[in-house]
């Protein structure tokens, strides 16, 4: 387990005095890998929380975990295996790259048969799928997918009924393709609004409505059962986690909208940042700094959340994304050993889009007793051809966000008194192309390694999230009955 002494000993400075003191902080604390701009010099590292953090890193051996990361070693202790997820971006054991390429291959032969008519004719692509199998397409495509889509996608996950009904409201069911996306092939909500998806589509006049669907999974064996052809299975290896699966045939609705063309370019942004990670100093490993200044902030600070703003309408789904990928990678209560720690584990992230969000949260941001690291992410380019003058007042605030939450002001009336010191990152990418996402997303995942390791917990398992869904699967089996009596009347309410 980490110890967190020597960090805790170095009581930091505050962010101004410790500009005062280097003249050289921003250089030192800025990095550009992969095409992204990663600027933490207005976070609290310091050269001797920087020490501690190396040792601990030493410690914890993130270096020896970085290569079982990379080489495809068991990784994932509590259900004995690796992630594979690298792989599909073509770094790993050469088993692994070989057989992600291949299955990559098999997704692209299949879109050109789509292209070439052999489904007849789509014009709409349905993918239905959740959590993982669902925010990762969702991102790539709002990203990337805004100007021109080869394909109109519409991505469902709940399984809220309004939400297939708004997805289908403009789709013609005989010119529909229905994806599948789920690892394991046996969530509840997915294939629920599959079966709905092909119900609407029956009634829409197809009559083969199996021959329309495809499967995206790592369990081709439950594909099968429920109906789709083999031909139209796209597996993936099940050492990719589900939250780190749209490097594989998850991707499939972005690699089908935006053209294979356009899929590689993400995949090989992401193999850039792994290159950055894999081969930089700890000293000089982006993913690795900032784990270290997520870790001052929770195991020093005590903070318990952190907060994503994308200065870029492609991005607003970004925070969506990192909730899944951190909370549900290293929200977790004992050790990849199965001991319970003593201190937090991942904060809860949250946030939104620039500057709507100046508007609502940035008021507590900026006075309220909670202490909050902002992230903020923006593009130098502009997603749209409006006056210029838009995106530079983007650019603008987002930036003074950052020199306020720092710089604060005092005054003699207290209620209009900002205290500074407060900690942002900024990111900042030439333009939101497929590449830089890919890198962005790719950072994010070796980041939140770090963070595990440094905590010593099991980033790739998700036990967490099973009670919900057995005790939900038993209240539909056995009814009211059962249960705690504020959950029995609220059943009875609903459904008496
Ligand atoms: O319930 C959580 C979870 O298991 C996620 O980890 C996963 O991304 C999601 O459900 C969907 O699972 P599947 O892809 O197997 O349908």
């Amino acid at each position: 387990m980490p110890n967190w002494d020597a960090v805790k000993r170095h009581e930091s400075e505050t962010l101004l005095e410790l500009f005062d003191k280097d003249k050289n902080r921003v250089n030192a604390l800025t990095f550009n890998a992969a095409g992204l701009r990663i600027d933490m010099s207005k976070t609290h590292l310091a050269d001797e929380t920087l020490d501690a953090f190396q040792s601990i890193a030493l410690e914890m051996d993130l270096l020896g975990k970085r290569e079982a990361l990379l080489s495809g070693a068991i990784i994932n202790p509590t259900e004995g295996r690796s992630a594979l997820h690298i792989a599909e971006r073509g770094i790993g054991a050469d088993q692994a790259v070989t057989e992600a390429k291949l299955l990559q291959g098999r997704m692209k032969a299949l879109i050109e048969a789509i292209d070439a008519g052999a489904m007849g004719e789509i014009k709409h692509i349905l993918h239905v799928g959740i959590g993982g199998s669902a925010l990762g397409p969702k991102l790539l495509m709002d990203a990337l997918g805004r100007e021109e889509s080869r394909y109109d996608v519409a991505i469902v996950s709940n399984v809220d009924g309004a939400a297939m009904a708004e997805a289908v409201k403009n789709f013609d069911p005989q010119k529909t393709l229905l994806a599948v996306a789920s690892k394991t092939f046996t969530t509840t909500e997915t294939l629920m609004n599959a079966q709905s998806a092909m119900e609407w589509m029956q009634e829409g006049g197809v009559a083969d409505t199996l021959g329309r669907v495809i499967a995206l999974t790592a369990n081709p064996e439950k594909a099968l059962e429920f109906g789709v052809d083999e031909s139209r299975i796209l597996p993936f290896n099940e050492n990719v986690g589900g939250r780190y699966s749209l490097w594989c045939s998850i991707g499939f609705p972005a690699a089908i909208g935006l053209g294979w063309e356009v899929y590689s370019e993400i995949l090989e942004g992401a193999a850039a940042m792994d290159a950055h990670f894999a081969n930089s100093d700890i000293s000089e490993n982006a993913p690795v700094l900032a784990a270290f200044a997520d870790l001052y902030y929770t195991q020093v600070k005590g903070v318990q959340t952190r907060a994503v703003f994308a200065y870029d309408e492609r991005l607003c789904l970004l925070p969506d994304y990192l909730q899944q990928l951190e909370m549900e990678s290293n929200g977790k209560s004992v050790t990849s050993e199965g001991v319970p720690i003593d201190y937090a584990s991942a904060p809860i992230t949250w946030g939104g889009v620039g500057t709507d969000a100046q508007h609502a949260v940035f008021q507590l941001l900026h006075q309220g007793t909670h202490l909050i690291p902002v992230e903020f992410i923006a593009s130098k380019t502009p997603g749209h051809d409006f006056d210029p003058a838009h995106h530079e007042t983007l650019l603008t605030n987002c930036f003074a966000q950052g020199a306020a939450l720092m710089a604060g002001r005092s005054n003699d009336d207290k209620a209009r008194s900002y205290e500074g010191n407060r900690p942002s990152t900024t990111i900042l990418i030439d333009d939101v192309t497929p590449a830089a996402l890919g890198a962005l997303i790719a950072y994010y995942e070796h980041r939140t390694f770090v963070n595990a390791v440094m905590l010593g917990i099991n980033p790739f398992d998700q036990f967490g999230v099973e009670l919900g869904k057995e005790i939900a699967k038993q209240i539909s089996q056995d009814g009211p009955s059962g249960f705690d009596p504020s959950t029995s009347a609220l059943m009875k309410a609903a459904f008496e």
